[in-house]
């Protein structure tokens, strides 16, 4: 040690006077050999503050104006300030600029959730190819997306850039998503690894799961992103895991990420100063965001000390130096800041089209016919909900509202009716720019206001049918609650009811358009409506996309990433997710205090590994609407399913699925695998595969392939700490949702098999 500390002292600050080899591709080892310990310390530590190193300065906050971070640069040598900048509905930075009338706007695209709900792999890479472009062309480097945390709980405010309650669906969009941003040469962070599940408190919340579901679920995801993408970077989360700070756990950062899964990018913080950023280095935190001087003293402290390895530093010095040659910046790119916003909203627009579920269709009431004239209700047709709130909100140079996209789509729209909620909207917006309401991560989101019921009988006498849309916003930092948000407001209630009433004694169709971020309560008022159609919040162009939908141009083939419940209490997690405000008052918030606040200071994750449907499913628990439900306007039937053992004790499964209805179509096909009896307790089913038909005309048939190996049957053993694969009959079950299954067939594993991992989490 003493060798080590006298070496140090001697290179901390100085500069060697011999020559600088400039960093090539070739020449990391090089370059890391010239650099000094604070040279080191700077390069693991964002650029947000302007910190100078020899007289130079490293951080450059402002190459592109409204992106959330950065890299610092050491000019010596020729090492650049790289930039990061948010998503996930597509690059957020400032829209405009000082010094120019140029504009830097960029695409909304569908949210997270959306692009799930399509369970289609090329519709989202298509989607984020297209995104990525803009990454490049207006000069960031790296993405923060996509945000892929697990919908453990439906009022996790952040659910709408997530994808999914269920692993395998969540982790395959993530490698979607990862490929087509990356297909430009530019990187993703995933985010926020890992059990970022709650905004309350998230900055200290110790989430507290067993090995076996972490293994299953709340790294699964992660783990299929990784295999399946190769991700530049990934982002440790702000919260606790089991009593660590993720972004300082070996356990996590290292054992599982690198050593387990194989990741071998960079690793960078949420955006924060935790006091441990010498445990984080350690742990394989190669990066902290935004980065402060007082993490590039703590490191060379600790160096100094003898309580951070030398080795330790330069492994993740080796990894910056690896992520900065393959950036666009390094390479000196030359980006145009004029990316075809244009094409790109088409591009959005199609992914909305691919990806909206159509809930209910009593009476083939969709897609209208000879109905021209249309009554809009709900504010939130005016004030519609492209994306969330917080670092995943995009500037988007407009947003298409329902209003215009009904008219677009041919229908005309009662005047009178969407002028009363255009004069409301147009109220509340200058109220709450008179009184400075919004910013960052505040929903400015508009709440209907009640319509007397004469207006509504009025409406209902001169139109042909009414649609109603019911909004919510969220966004992160807060969660939402379950009062007038999971459940309708009264006035929204009252709305729906009235309009119902009256427009079905006038013989006229009523449709809900559900323009919302987070599962809603619908099993009380779904059966009062025709029609029920789910866009979440679509992006910049999805209002158009709705209107495809509602008058046919577009056949729905979305279905649900998650379970719809009866009520908010049947959820799984919900007797340990705090459901209103009052509930998350009192925390430490990281005081350390002796008072620990439940769900607050720590959420114990006592579900296990029944998260979503995997609970409803196995206790058969009634749902408004089980998970993988989706409707179109055709029907298809599933036929000639087989099975074929591949030599690994996998599988590769076949089904052929044929369009029986009138219209043309697309049929998502869900692969769910119901393991043999003995052994370790599983839930009935679990998804494993899945795909999607390409637009089948009526009659027309195709056949659909599924790959499973032996290593995605197994279960997490936590005694043994292995992945086990059973012995016995597995039945392979071709869905149309988790309820129901259409076609099936069975799979013999005649050998157990075990899979080794890391000690990674394994209890003491
Ligand atoms: C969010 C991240 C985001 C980062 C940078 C954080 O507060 O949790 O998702 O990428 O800020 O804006």
């Amino acid at each position: 040690m003493k060798k080590v500390l006298s070496l140090v002292a001697a290179t901390v600050c100085v500069a060697s006077a011999v020559a600088q080899p400039k960093l090539t591709a070739d020449n990391i080892d090089e370059v890391l050999k010239a650099m000094t310990l604070q040279e080191k310390a700077t390069l693991l530590v964002g650029g947000s503050q302007s910190i100078m190193l020899n007289g130079i300065p490293t951080g450059n906050t402002n190459l592109v104006p409204g992106a959330a971070g950065s890299t610092r640069g050491i000019e010596r040598f020729g090492i650049p300030n790289t930039v990061l900048a948010d998503g996930p509905a597509g690059l957020r930075i400032s829209p405009t600029r000082q010094g120019t009338s140029d504009t830097f706007y960029c695409t909304g695209f569908p949210v997270g959730t959306l692009l799930a709900s399509s369970w289609d792999l090329a519709v989202v890479e298509e989607a984020t190819t297209a995104m990525g472009n803009e990454v490049l062309e207006y000069g960031v480097d790296v993405l923060l997306a996509p945000g892929m945390n697990i919908h453990r709980n439906p009022l996790c405010g952040r659910n709408f850039e997530y994808f999914s309650e269920d692993p395998v669906l969540s982790g395959n969009m993530s490698a979607a998503y990862v490929r087509g941003i990356q297909s430009n040469g530019v990187g993703t962070s995933i985010k926020h690894y890992a059990a970022n599940n709650q905004e309350t408190n998230r900055n200290e919340n110790d989430a507290q799961i067993s090995t076996r579901a972490l293994r299953e679920i709340y790294l699964k995801n992660f783990e299929i992103a990784v295999r399946k993408s190769d991700p530049w970077t990934v982002m440790s989360s702000y919260n606790k895991l089991n009593g660590n700070y993720t972004q300082q756990s070996y356990d996590l950062l290292t054992k599982a990420l690198r050593d387990d899964f194989g990741f071998k990018g960079i690793v960078m913080t949420d955006w924060g100063n935790k006091a441990g950023t010498i445990n984080a280095v350690h742990a394989g935190n190669d990066l902290m965001e935004p980065g402060n001087q007082s993490e590039i003293d703590r490191i060379i402290a600790g160096v100094q000390d003898g309580t951070l390895s030398i080795e330790d530093v330069d492994r993740n010095v080796r990894r910056m130096l690896e992520y900065i040659v393959i950036t666009p910046r390094f390479k000196g790119y030359k980006y145009s800041n004029k990316p075809d916003l244009k094409a790109h909203a088409q591009v959005a627009r199609k992914a909305a089209e691919e990806s909206i579920v159509l809930l209910r269709n009593q009476n083939n009431t969709l897609p209208l016919k000879g109905t021209e004239k249309i009554s809009l209700f709900g504010i939130s047709s005016i004030d519609f909900v492209a994306g969330g709130t917080g670092s995943g909100d995009v500037n988007k140079a407009y947003v298409v509202n329902m209003v215009e996209g009904l008219q677009n789509a041919g229908f005309s729209v009662d005047q009178k009716l969407s002028d009363y909620y255009q004069a409301q909207a147009t109220a509340i917006r200058s109220y709450q720019r008179l009184n400075n309401i919004g910013g960052w991560a505040v929903s400015t989101k508009m709440a209907d206001m009640a319509i007397p019921e004469g207006a509504i009988r009025t409406q209902a006498a001169q139109n042909d049918a009414a649609v109603i849309v019911i909004g919510r916003n969220a966004g992160e930092g807060a969660d939402r609650v379950y009062k007038d948000d999971f459940d309708l407001t009264d006035i929204e209630r009252d709305l729906i009811k009235n309009v119902s009433f009256m427009f079905h004694q006038a013989g006229k169709k009523v449709i809900v358009v559900l323009n919302i971020g987070g599962v809603i309560e619908t099993a009380s008022w779904k059966n009062l409506v025709d029609a029920i159609v789910l866009p979440w919040s679509p992006g910049q162009e999805g209002a158009n996309a709705v209107a495809d939908i509602i008058a046919g141009k577009v056949n729905p083939s979305g279905k649900l990433p998650m379970t719809f419940p009866m009520n908010f209490m049947d959820h799984p997690s919900s007797a340990n997710f705090s459901y209103d405000n009052a509930m998350r008052q009192g925390g430490n918030n990281g005081r350390g205090g002796q008072r620990q606040v439940k769900d607050v200071d720590y959420t114990k994750y006592e579900e296990g590994i029944w998260v979503g449907y995997r609970y409803f499913d196995t206790q058969n628990q009634e749902v408004s609407y089980p998970f993988g439900y989706g409707l179109s306007y055709t029907s298809f039937a599933y036929s000639k399913p087989t099975v074929k053992a591949s030599k690994d004790g996998g599988f590769t499964a076949t089904v052929t699925v044929k369009n029986t209805g009138s219209v043309a179509g697309k049929e998502v096909v869900e692969l769910y695998v119901s393991a043999p009896a003995g052994g370790l307790e599983k839930p009935a089913k679990e998804l494993k595969s899945f795909a999607k038909t390409d637009l089948l005309q009526p009659g027309q048939s195709q056949v659909l392939t599924f790959e499973v190996s032996a290593y995605e049957l197994a279960s997490f053993n936590e005694a043994a700490n292995q992945w086990e694969t059973a012995a016995g009959t597995y039945n392979v079950l071709f869905s149309a949702n988790v309820s129901e299954c259409k076609a099936s067939a069975t799979h013999k594993v005649s050998k157990a098999k075990t899979f080794a991992v890391s000690d990674a989490y394994v209890q003491k």
